[in-house]
């Protein structure tokens, strides 16, 4: 397939550049680099030996898009780009509306007008809300989301619900994604984020390699085992494959929803228990108050995944923690 990757210089979006490349399919991405780097790419080009194709243009800008469209013969899209940083959609909504709902209203006019109906959309756990018992299932309600970031995925989930009611030549598919982390095993390419890092892993590793000064647990007092939050953390190789999967069943028109989780939780504590222990870096950390808006706990049930795509994360924690610190060792200062 020739598969248009939205945010493809991103941290997840590289990862499934390869696997994509590694299957065997053509690629053209489209990134703003608001948040990604073309070096992402390159190196996506020396893992694989094979070639990508970069368009550098906001999804936003139409008249590009739909150039982009015409100078490529594209089979189908997987859609990363937009904003993901959960306490800035607080303070600049319009921001994340604009760019993840309306960003994504765009790319599907011109995916109708190049006639391409296949999408695989990244949606998040966050979808399933406040109330959601755990652990969570695709055929539950979306629930009550906390913020524009949250409430960002969920629009656009509706919306390509409605899309695939009124014209039946759709075929969607809705990935919602735990805590990715981890980075390709050769430690070439990673998660590289702008400034202080909002989420556990790359805090942990940036604190590891001497970046930061230590780490702070946010809550210790949560009904979990240890008293810190809990949650499904991810291999992003894992998820990139799932992506692959996902996009090579996708034939049939409709919509197709999937937890891309292991369906099991850790702790924070367990995070940098484990990461000291496999590293042999020690992590120094202390309590903080709770962060708003964080749940104590939550993981996924993937069986829906399992059995439909026959995807699971193979990859385990230790896998995980090796890998961050291969890459944030290899690249202490990421891709600058
Ligand atoms: P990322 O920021 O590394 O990648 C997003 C990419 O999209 C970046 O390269 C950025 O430059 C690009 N981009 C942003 N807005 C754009 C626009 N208007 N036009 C073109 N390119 C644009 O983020 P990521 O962690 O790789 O996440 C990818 C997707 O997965 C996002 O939609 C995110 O919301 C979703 N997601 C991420 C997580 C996570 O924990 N990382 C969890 C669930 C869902
Ligand atoms: C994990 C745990 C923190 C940083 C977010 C988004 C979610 C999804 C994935 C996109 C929590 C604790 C963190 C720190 C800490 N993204 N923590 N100290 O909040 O589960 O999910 O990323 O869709 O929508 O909300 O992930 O990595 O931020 O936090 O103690 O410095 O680590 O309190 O319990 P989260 P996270």
């Amino acid at each position: 397939m020739n598969v248009l990757v939205t945010g493809g210089a991103g941290y997840i979006g590289s990862h499934s550049v390869a696997e994509l490349l590694e299957a065997g399919h053509d690629v053209v991405v489209v990134d703003n680099l608001c948040n990604g780097s073309e070096q992402a790419l390159r190196r996506v080009e020396g893992i694989t030996g094979k070639s990508v194709s970069f368009e550098e243009c906001d999804i936003r800008d139409r008249e590009s898009l739909g150039r982009v469209f015409g100078n490529h013969d594209i089979d189908a899209v997987i859609h990363f780009a937009g904003l993901k940083a959960v306490g800035e959609s607080v303070n600049v909504p319009l921001a994340y509306y604009d760019n993840n709902v309306h960003g994504t209203t765009v790319l599907c006019e011109a995916m109708a007008a190049a006639g391409v109906f296949k999408l695989v959309f990244s949606s998040s756990a966050t979808v399933y809300g406040v109330e959601a018992p755990v652990p969570y299932q695709e055929d539950m309600p979306r629930g009550t989301t906390l913020n524009p970031y949250g409430t960002s995925k969920a629009m656009v989930e509706t919306i390509l619900e409605d899309l695939c009611k009124a014209d039946d030549r759709w075929a969607v598919s809705l990935l919602r994604y735990f805590n990715p982390i981890g980075a390709h095993p050769s430690g070439l390419i990673g998660e590289d984020p702008q400034g202080i890092p909002n989420n556990l892993m790359p805090f942990i590793s940036q604190v590891a390699i001497g970046r930061r000064d230590g780490l702070s647990i946010f809550g210790s007092d949560y009904p979990t085992e240890d008293g810190t939050c809990v949650r499904d953390y991810l291999h992003v190789v894992d998820l990139a494959v799932g992506h692959l999967k996902a996009l090579e069943r996708l034939s049939d028109p409709g919509v197709y929803t999937y937890n891309l989780g292991t369906g099991s939780g850790v702790s924070v504590l367990e995070m940098v228990k484990t990461f000291t222990e496999v590293t042999e870096v020690d992590v120094p950390y202390r309590f903080a108050p709770p962060r708003d808006g964080d749940l104590p706990a939550f993981w996924a049930d993937s069986s829906k995944a399992q059995e439909e795509l026959g995807w699971c994360a193979e990859k385990g924690l230790e896998e995980m923690m090796r890998d961050t610190w291969c890459w944030q060792s290899k690249n202490p200062e990421g891709y600058s």
